[in-house]
């Protein structure tokens, strides 16, 4: 597929679209290295991805209910009994980079991960930010370093059909040619 198509049609794919099956190891090994493969200033590397699967997506579900408001119970269990694996997704402040280059060079990264589910018609996942991921209780549950803090989580579910439109405003709106 074209680089372009592969941009545009790069998308964020939700538990509710996941068909519940367990994707192979093989894929989610292969989105990982292609996260190696980020930008990196100083070559640091900065990231961690814990991926939780099986018995692990479990006790990951579980805490996350614990800690979670009555309300949430309900997405929360449809969200572990459609969701394959969860990569929690961390960068280090190593001190050899501004914390922002680390945290840009994480989000390259993960932008690799988006892309390469491009290469499984099958397989769909997105970038997510709530259950508490910036609270001290999660960073402890997930054995976290003092220099390493939490960017979100990756879901990732087999899909029957993968969703590719949507819409963006133009890119003009974004940019400023400073020669006009
Ligand atoms: C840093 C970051 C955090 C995000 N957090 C959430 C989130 O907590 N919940 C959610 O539904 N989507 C989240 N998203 C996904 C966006 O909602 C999604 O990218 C947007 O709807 C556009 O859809 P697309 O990715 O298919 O183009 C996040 C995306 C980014 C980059």
């Amino acid at each position: 597929m074209d680089i372009n198509q592969i941009i545009k049609e790069r998308r964020s794919t939700f538990p509710k679209e996941f068909n519940g099956e367990v994707i192979d190891d093989s894929v989610i090994e292969q989105l990982l290295e292609n996260a190696q493969w980020a930008p990196s200033h100083h070559s640091t590397y900065a990231w961690t991805f814990r991926v939780f699967s099986g018995e692990s997506k479990d006790r990951l579900f579980d805490f996350w209910h614990s800690v979670a408001f009555p309300t949430k119970y309900e997405k929360l269990e449809f969200n572990q009994a459609k969701t394959s694996h969860v990569l929690i997704i961390t960068v280090h402040d190593k001190g050899k980079n501004p914390l922002e280059e680390e945290i840009a060079s994480t989000a390259c990264a993960v932008q690799n991960i988006y892309l390469g589910l491009s290469q499984f018609p099958n397989v769909g996942g997105y970038w997510g930010t709530g259950n508490g991921i910036y609270e001290p209780h999660f960073h402890e549950f997930i054995k976290a370093d003092e220099d390493e803090y939490c960017m979100g989580y990756f879901l990732l579910g087999k899909v029957d059909n993968k969703r590719t439109e949507s819409q963006r405003p133009s890119y003009k709106k974004n940019v400023i040619w400073m020669d006009e």
